[in-house]
């Protein structure tokens, strides 16, 4: 017999409308939304209609959603900047919280986070949603499994779409202040993954990066290619033109790290590919793997073995991680079992790509270990 579940949406964009669609069908009808929040009224009475919920309260402010009688979890959907807020807010009210990644936009917010999460007793999972793509599971799987011997080194990256790097640069997105970098915005999925992956923690990081294509100088590229090219997704606050320096983001960053094991990692991202590309690519001391999200395929062979192996998976966007999470999420809301993801993981990716805007922007290398250190690490 499942319980009902009172849930407060705070902030009522693109990945609230996304994701929870995969909780509704799951859930039947044992989730209901009891109150949203979202500065933007015209956003939370559309999202009302979107998900049939006419008796959910359209709120004054995020207290308001999260103190609304029935309310059980607090799901947050939010710009990167008021994750603090609204999480410390969800436990303060004694509630349970999702929060979407990044965790936070600094060291310092994610630590209150985490120390305020353990404090409170109450459940916490984040959205890393590619940790509960079947392709990644199988990889981490196989990895574990010994059969392709020790990891050595890890090649990471990530290339975006011309529409997606368009939509970024036209979106709260482009502004550090409220995104964080893109390194922590974007890349904390795949950051998150490789500390997975290398069961360990980055110790020392260097890194480049810098805007070199969405400039006011190439705003002929619209012209040329059509303004759709660069525009991917409905945004209803976005800016005129991804081409111009209302950003300080860095439109393609080049990263190396060196695990505390001895695992070294190299992560590259752009922004405005033909042919995107999200692939990791593992050597090993008797073995290598393949990992290509695009493709959906991960390929990899030990050195005695006659042929590659060669998996194919299905799944859409995210690899499938969207279905999984919210089943996992709904488990967790009835049962009470422990997230995969958690404060702990928000954290730790968060660390690691601070510590690479920070080599980048500084362009010397990092020692992740006394921040390490400071957090108990
Ligand atoms: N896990 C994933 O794969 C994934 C994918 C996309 C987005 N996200 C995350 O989800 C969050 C939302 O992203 P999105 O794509 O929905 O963006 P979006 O721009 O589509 O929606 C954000 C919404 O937040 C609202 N908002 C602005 N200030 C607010 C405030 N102070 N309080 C509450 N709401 C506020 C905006 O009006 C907007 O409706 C971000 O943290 C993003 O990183 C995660």
């Amino acid at each position: 017999m499942c319980k009902k579940i009172g849930i407060a949406v705070i902030g009522n964009g693109n990945r609230a409308r996304g994701v929870l669609s995969y909780l509704f069908p799951v859930s039947q009808d044992n989730i209901r939304i009891v109150s949203v929040y979202d500065p933007d009224q015209a956003e939370m009475e559309d999202v009302c209609k979107v998900w049939n919920m006419p008796d959910a309260l359209c709120c004054n402010s995020s207290v308001e959603a999260i103190t609304a009688p029935g309310v059980d979890w607090v799901m947050i959907f939010s710009p990167n900047v008021f994750h603090k807020q609204h999480i410390l807010e969800g436990f303060q009210a004694g509630k349970h919280v999702f929060s979407e990644k990044p965790l936070a936009t600094s060291i310092e917010d994610c630590k209150m986070i985490y120390d305020a999460w353990q404090q409170s007793g109450q459940l916490f999972a984040t959205g890393f949603v590619l940790r509960y793509a079947n392709i990644y599971r199988t990889t981490k799987e196989i990895l574990d499994s010994g059969k392709l011997g020790r990891l050595l080194t890890l090649e990471a990256n990530e290339h975006i779409r011309p529409g997606h790097g368009g939509y970024i640069m036209c979106n709260w997105r482009r502004l550090t202040r409220i995104a964080g970098p893109h390194i922590l915005e974007k890349c904390c999925h795949d950051l998150d993954l490789i500390n997975w992956f290398c069961q360990s923690l980055p110790s020392k990081v260097v890194s480049f990066g810098g805007r070199e294509f969405f400039r006011p100088e190439n705003r002929c590229m619209e012209e040329k290619y059509g303004k759709e090219m660069f525009h991917m997704w409905r945004d209803p606050h976005r800016t005129e033109t991804p081409f111009s320096d209302d950003t300080d983001l860095m439109d393609n960053q080049v990263s190396i790290a060196e695990y505390r094991n001895r695992i070294r990692v190299s992560f590259t991202s752009t922004m405005s590919n033909a042919i995107p590309e999200r692939r990791m690519s593992f050597h090993c001391s008797e073995g290598n793997l393949d990992l290509d999200l695009y493709k959906m395929q991960i390929r990899y062979k030990n050195i005695a073995d006659e042929n590659e192996t060669v998996l194919n998976f299905d799944g859409d966007f995210h690899g499938g991680g969207d279905a999984v999470i919210m089943k996992e999420l709904f488990d967790t809301m009835q049962n009470g079992t422990a997230p995969s993801c958690s404060g702990n993981e928000g954290l730790e990716s968060a660390v690691f790509a601070l510590a690479l805007d920070q080599a980048a922007q500084n362009g010397a290398v990092v020692d992740l270990e006394p921040v390490w250190k400071s957090l108990g690490r």
